[in-house]
């Protein structure tokens, strides 16, 4: 039988965010993130400057995790980390800082895949938003972030199928960079979201580009929104300005509407009606609202979580460390960081 008082400091470094958070089960004790500003400047992430923000944070982010918890270091059951995908130098951050910590505490250490991760903030106490379930095993979730697009099968806590990935940038990446052409601050996904909300999403028609399975690409629904605006422009200067919430509405609903169709396709398959979303870009509310509609046509049960658990977040670390942990998955102190999978 496993202790049942299971307290467990996750921390995560992957990208622009540092953050660590402390779990008692599944339930989140405390959850710090300090966002990096020093990017916006630069309208997109500078990996360099990423790392030595996380190395400026990471002591006084875990103080507070562990203050705000009001849990002391030595009731923690384990450390779990992101181990990766993400930036090199980020995640070597968190990575040195959870094994010299559980070095010092003399408690196991365990890494996590923080695209896992993502997909198991599904079970933190009172995570989902749309009612009091959690999801049942097997369940889809469409995992979609500034670095990640795919449809997984969850068979279990330790079971994560890829049933279908984007072929070209993320999902998140073009909200990203759509943004960027329209002159708007980073990350825009956010900001487009809300323009979006006085635009018509049918103004214009986007193309995207149509791949085999489950598989999606954003790559050429970028280049189709900036070809477009160039043509445009060269008439009217002020076209963006004019049309911008139009524009927003227009990519919006043709990126939603892609992860969608393929959401329902993917579903029909495997014959699955637990449905959940992950990732930054499940902040989105026309996705939000769409998923909704699609659930009530297909009879779904749909998860979505809170927004401090969807973009970057230590707490979803804690509870996939705290699986492994009941797991006794645990690992050894020669374990580097990894950017890739
Ligand atoms: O999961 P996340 O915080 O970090 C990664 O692992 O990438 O996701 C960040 C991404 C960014 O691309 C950001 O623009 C996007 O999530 N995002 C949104 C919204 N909020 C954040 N995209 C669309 N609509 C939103 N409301
Ligand atoms: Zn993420």
């Amino acid at each position: 039988m496993v202790n049942q008082d299971v307290y467990i400091l996750g921390i995560e470094s992957s990208c622009d965010d540092t953050s660590a958070a402390v779990s008692h089960n599944s339930t989140i004790l405390s959850n710090i993130v300090a966002s990096q500003e020093v990017h916006r400047k630069y309208g997109g992430v500078v990996p360099e400057l990423a790392s030595r923000s996380h190395q400026a944070n990471i002591v006084q982010v875990v103080q507070l995790a562990l203050q705000s918890a009001n849990i002391q270091k030595n009731q923690l059951s384990a450390i779990a980390f992101t181990r990766g995908p993400g930036l090199l130098g980020s995640l070597m951050v968190g990575t040195s800082f959870a094994k010299s910590m559980a070095f010092a505490l003399n408690i196991p250490l365990i890494d996590v895949n923080h695209i896992q991760a993502h997909v198991l903030a599904h079970f933190i106490d009172g995570s989902n938003i749309e009612h009091n379930e959690k999801p049942t095993f097997p369940f889809l979730c469409l995992t979609v972030s500034g670095g990640h697009t795919q449809i997984m099968k969850i068979n279990s806590f330790y079971d994560f199928e890829i049933i279908g990935s984007t072929i070209d940038d993320a999902a998140g990446e073009a909200f990203d960079k759509v943004a960027k052409m329209l002159g708007l601050p980073y990350p825009g996904g956010a900001v487009i979201d809300q323009l979006a909300k006085e635009g018509d999403p049918k103004r214009f028609p986007f193309s995207i580009a149509k791949v085999n399975d489950y598989n999606f690409s954003f790559s050429g629904l970028k280049t189709s929104v900036l070809y477009f605006i160039q043509k445009e422009v060269a008439k009217n200067e002020h076209f963006i300005a004019e049309n911008l919430h139009d524009i927003c509405a227009s990519f919006q609903h043709t990126a939603v509407t892609s992860l969608l169709q393929k959401l329902v396709l993917a579903a029909k398959a495997e014959n699955i009606q637990h449905i959940a979303l992950a990732g930054g870009v499940s902040a989105n509310s026309y996705l939000r609202e769409q998923l909704r509609q699609t659930a009530q046509q297909h009879n779904w049960t749909i998860f979505i979580p809170k927004m401090e658990y969807c973009t970057d977040n230590a707490a979803m670390i804690a509870m996939a460390g705290y699986y492994k942990y009941l797991n006794g998955d645990f690992a050894s102190q020669d374990i580097a960081a990894v950017a890739r999978f």
